[in-house]
């Protein structure tokens, strides 16, 4: 079964440029080029959603030039791509805390999402100066804010993915096993696949494997695997 939800950790553009004795910026605009390619993979495959974390709140901490090479690539990718993901037939979100960021920039993020509410084929999730921890946080304090008990279904009602279902594949590549602050609350159910594969490297060969290994799992969900095997016999005849 193909995942409805996928979720990846765009990670080993830096290693990538260094490997290449390039400004590592140069490994975030071929890490921009991977995601394109991956949208029109995940396009075709029939996935569903798409969330890509793209800048952590910990990104912050890396150097200023850096920092900044990466908020102008976000400015051309959305000047530039929009056109032709809204022809394309996919709907973005722009997923973080928008403290930080730019008014130009988050103009750039409602006219996006304005203009491709729409569409219908493809569900893409941009996580940009996002954190599981400030996601968590800033459903609590709106939950409590109206007076309401705090409790696991008001929390994902206020959650800033509240609009998919919880992710059925994690990506991660560029090797590194952890998840760095990306879904903390919605991956509790989540297959995992870590790839040692740099993210500009990341193709259609590399996501038919982690396509592969999500169709190999079983999910359980707390169950066993015989009541797993008679759900499934019940779907089936049903
Ligand atoms: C991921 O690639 C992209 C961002 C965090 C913005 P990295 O820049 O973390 O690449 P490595 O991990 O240094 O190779
Ligand atoms: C996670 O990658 C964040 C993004 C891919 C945007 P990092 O490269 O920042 O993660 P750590 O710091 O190595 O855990
Ligand atoms: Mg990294």
């Amino acid at each position: 079964m193909t995942p409805h939800h996928i979720a990846i950790v765009m990670d080993g553009n830096g290693r990538w440029a260094n490997k290449r004795f390039l400004p590592r910026v140069a490994g975030h605009r071929q890490g921009l080029e991977a995601l394109r390619r991956c949208i029109r993979l995940c396009l075709d495959r029939g996935v569903g959603v798409l969330t890509v974390f793209a800048f952590s709140s910990e990104n912050w901490a890396r150097p200023a030039d850096e920092v900044s090479g990466l908020m102008e690539l976000l400015a051309g990718a959305l000047a530039r791509e929009v056109p032709s993901l809204k022809t394309n037939g996919v709907q973005l979100h722009f997923v973080g805390d928008r403290r930080g960021l730019s008014d130009k920039v988050c103009q750039g993020f409602d006219q996006a999402q304005r203009e491709t509410t729409q569409n219908r084929d493809l569900v893409l999730n941009i996580c940009f100066n996002y954190g599981g921890r400030w996601d968590i946080a800033q459903a609590a304090a709106r939950v409590a804010g109206r007076g309401d008990e705090i409790t696991p279904e008001r929390l994902s009602e206020n959650l800033a993915l509240a609009h998919v279902a919880d992710p059925d594949l994690l990506i991660r590549t560029g090797g590194e096993l952890r998840i760095s602050n990306f879904l903390l609350w919605q991956l509790a159910y989540t297959e995992m696949h870590f790839s040692d594969v740099l993210w500009p490297d990341f193709d259609a060969v590399h996501l038919d494997e982690a396509l592969a290994a999500f169709a190999a799992r079983e999910r359980r969900f707390g169950k066993t695997s015989a009541q797993v095997a008679q759900d499934a016999r019940h779907t089936a005849a049903a």
